[in-house]
């Protein structure tokens, strides 16, 4: 099980290759089967919080107490899960659940997610949806919503969110007003449209998501959210009624994920220097979630107090690890042994349960830490599998194999269903209250936790 294991083996294999002059394929291959049995195990331990086909749950969402965001984080997962350990046992329950909750606009606000979901919850759909379109993930029938379409949808959409009367611009964490944190603008979902932006630009061509990038990053930098140079940190985000001049500087891995690894798909797509600068700083600042380059949750593991959202952030970290290193070529020698020590750290830590893969949070700890979850899960699959970046090739775009059909307008044919915020505002601003307070009672703010 444990990656160091197979160092040790690798050593033996390389030592024979010297004397025997065996073929360098066969040393590829055993690296890939290792890694596959691996990975199949704990994969299988992730699809186990899968009960969307049980009787009565949903298809698509993962078992209580997960949130509706983290299934498109976990599908995500699986995505990644096909494409780097090149098996297809999920692919169709897979492209099931990615397309059961588009909703009836196909831009991944269904109307009974209207309680929890958020602008990042939106995001990380239309992250795992990104993907799909530039791994050429299977397409979906004819007739369904494109992966493309649907990742530009999700952008459109949060896109027309952009709140320039508050505090100069940015989105709301929030998309509907009676959720709590309709009062905050955070990283996570500025970040994340400009993460998506990015990857549009590069896979499409079209500049226009470009200058939408320039905008949102610029909006972050100029209050504070991001910072340049040495310390090239991403905070959690600032509240509306101060005008944002006070950052709440929490730092979550998923954030400086999605700023790097977004910057790196810009100086992919641009070459601009100003791309690779920042690329390189936020690659250098995110020592600060290492520990003797073993990855971990800064903010809350040292204090044991991650919830259930936040044991999830470093399987996106390690995904936005291996982007980057893709994009941005000269961080991957750095960040292929930061991924590689963690992968190793984290297969030593899925030896829990009863079904004895049931991987932990601190990957330090010796063996298992008692720690159980699908967050657990996704963290450690995505930090092994990305250790294949070096064998797989990087995203596709349209123009280099890439299928997936899209729509720049996307997202902006409104059905007379549609609960867009800005509809209520401007003309239902009495039955908006109205639904405030019925669902006041209902409220499950995605993290209360940011009240610190
Ligand atoms: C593919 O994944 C399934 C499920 O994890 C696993 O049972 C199977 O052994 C895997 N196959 C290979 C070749 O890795
Ligand atoms: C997925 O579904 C298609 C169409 O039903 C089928 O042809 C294919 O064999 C399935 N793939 C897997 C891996 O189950
Ligand atoms: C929510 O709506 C989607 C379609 O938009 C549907 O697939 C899903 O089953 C519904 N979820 C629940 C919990 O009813
Ligand atoms: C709020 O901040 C923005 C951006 O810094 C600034 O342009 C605006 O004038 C400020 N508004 C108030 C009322 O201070
Ligand atoms: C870093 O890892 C070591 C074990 O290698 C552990 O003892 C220590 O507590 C960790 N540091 C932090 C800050 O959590
Ligand atoms: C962009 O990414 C590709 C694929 O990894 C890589 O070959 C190329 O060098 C990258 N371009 C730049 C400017 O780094
Ligand atoms: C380019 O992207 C912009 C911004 O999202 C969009 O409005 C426009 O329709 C796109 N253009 C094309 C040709 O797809």
């Amino acid at each position: 099980m444990k990656l160091s294991t197979l160092t040790n083996k690798l050593t033996v294999v390389l030592l024979s290759l010297f004397i025997h002059q065996t073929s360098a394929i066969w040393l590829y291959l055993d690296t890939l089967s290792s890694l596959q049995s691996v990975t199949s195990l704990i994969a299988d331990g992730l699809m186990d919080y899968y009960t969307g086909l049980q009787y009565g749950q949903t298809i698509g969402m993962f078992s209580n107490p997960y949130y509706w965001w983290e299934a498109g984080g976990a599908w995500g997962s699986m995505i990644d899960y096909w494409f780097y350990m090149q098996n297809d046992t999920f692919v169709n329950i897979t492209i099931q659940g990615l397309l059961s909750q588009v909703g009836d606009n196909w831009d991944y606000v269904p109307l009974n997610q209207s309680t929890t979901e958020g602008n990042d919850d939106q995001a990380f759909w239309g992250i795992a949806v990104m993907a799909a379109a530039e791994r050429n993930f299977p397409n979906p029938p004819e007739g369904q919503p494109q992966w493309l379409y649907l990742a530009q949808s999700v952008f459109n959409t949060m896109a027309n969110r952009w709140d320039p009367d508050n505090c100069g611009g940015g989105l709301r964490w929030q998309i509907f007003q009676w959720n709590s944190g309709y009062d905050y603008k955070n990283s996570v979902s500025n970040g994340a449209l400009f993460h998506i932006g990015a990857r549009l630009a590069r896979y499409t061509g079209n500049t226009s998501y470009v200058d939408w990038c320039d905008k949102v990053y610029d909006w972050m930098y100029d209050t504070g959210l991001v910072t340049e140079g040495t310390w090239s940190f991403v905070y959690d985000g600032a509240k509306i009624a101060d005008n944002c001049s006070s950052v709440t500087k929490l730092q979550w891995t998923y954030n400086q994920g999605l700023m790097m690894a977004g910057a790196a798909y810009l100086y992919n797509f641009t070459g601009e220097e100003k791309w690779k600068v920042r690329t390189d700083n936020l690659v250098r600042s995110s020592s600060v979630f290492f520990n003797n380059s073993i990855m971990y949750e800064a903010a809350c593991q040292r204090s044991g107090n991650c919830n259930n959202d936040q044991r999830s952030f470093k399987a996106y970290f390690a995904r936005f690890l291996g982007l980057t290193a893709q994009m941005a070529p000269e961080n991957f020698e750095h960040i292929y042994n930061l991924l590689y020590q963690s992968a190793d750290a984290a297969s030593n830590s899925c030896s829990g349960g009863t079904d004895g893969h049931t991987c932990g949070l601190n990957w330090w700890h010796s063996g298992w830490d008692g720690y159980y979850g699908l967050g657990e899960q996704m963290a450690a699959l995505e930090v092994m599998q990305n250790v294949r970046i070096r064998d797989r090739p990087a995203p596709y775009t349209a123009d280099s194999g890439a299928t997936s059909q899209g729509d720049g307008a996307a997202g902006t044919y409104v059905s007379s269903t549609n609960l867009d915020p800005l509809v209520i505002k401007t003309k239902d601003t009495a039955g908006a209250a109205i639904i405030t307070c019925v669902i006041g009672f209902s409220i499950i703010g995605t993290a209360a936790w940011i009240l610190i």
